[in-house]
């Protein structure tokens, strides 16, 4: 489903400094698996995902999905792509500060005409999955570090998303809420998701079909 080819990365600094932030990197991923990347700070995986999720661009090599190269692909249909197909959790959140919970899960089906009802209630739905019924109308500076990180993981879903790709999705958060949040991970890939994750969290390691080690912008 998901297939890179020759993926490099560089980063330039004042035009002096380059940081190569990957090399060389093949990987392929199947329809509806749970894919775990892990590795040492630094080593690439935020990197990589965001390149993967068409977030960022290489500076060579290819990405493909369903066969099609989507690094030829104009910003554009970059955006339309990702907001059809692609849910992200990221390392920070992400969330939008003026607003609420709700309205930060509801967010991203804007641009698809979805009417205000219809959006409250597939956020309402989601964030009581997260057990966050409670706390609709709170903003982010409102909510504790793992309940913003409920939140972004509920906006990630309210797409109904055929990729998640989310980035340390567990790292605030204490065991018995990863617990849960890596169920339920768990459960969306029995309903065909497929689903990439970068973490140092040891407890992906049991549920995922594939784990790629990652160092120094290398896949061991
Ligand atoms: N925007 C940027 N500009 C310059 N260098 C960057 C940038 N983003 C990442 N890098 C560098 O690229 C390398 C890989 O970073 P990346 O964020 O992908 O690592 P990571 O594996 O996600 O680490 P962590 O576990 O700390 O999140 C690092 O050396 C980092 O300093
Ligand atoms: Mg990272």
């Amino acid at each position: 489903m998901i297939r890179t080819e020759n993926l490099c990365k560089s980063y330039r600094h004042h035009s002096h400094h380059e940081v190569r932030a990957l090399y060389d990197i093949h990987v392929t991923i199947s329809k509806n698996s749970f894919v775990v990347f892990n590795g040492p700070s630094g080593s690439g995986k935020t990197t990589l995902l965001n390149i993967i999720g068409t977030l960022d661009r290489p500076s060579a090599g290819k990405v493909f999905l369903y066969d099609e190269e989507i690094t030829a692909f104009s910003d554009i249909a970059l955006a339309r792509l990702r907001r059809e197909k692609i849910g992200f959790i990221f390392q920070d959140f992400h969330l939008i500060p003026r607003l609420t919970s709700w309205e930060n899960v509801s967010y991203p089906l804007i641009p698809s005409g979805i009417c205000f009802k219809e959006r409250f209630e597939r956020a309402k739905l989601l964030l009581e999955k997260m057990s966050l019924g409670d706390r609709l109308y709170h903003t982010p500076e409102e909510l504790s570090g793992g309940q913003q990180q409920r939140v972004a993981i509920a906006r990630a879903l309210v797409n109904n998303p055929e990729i998640i790709i989310a980035d340390e999705p567990t790292s605030n958060i204490d065991n018995e809420t990863s617990a849960h949040i890596i169920n339920y991970l768990n459960e969306l890939k029995t309903q065909g998701v497929t689903i990439l994750v970068a973490t140092h969290d040891t407890l992906f390691e049991k549920i995922a079909d594939v784990t790629f080690k990652m160092k120094n912008g290398r896949i061991e």
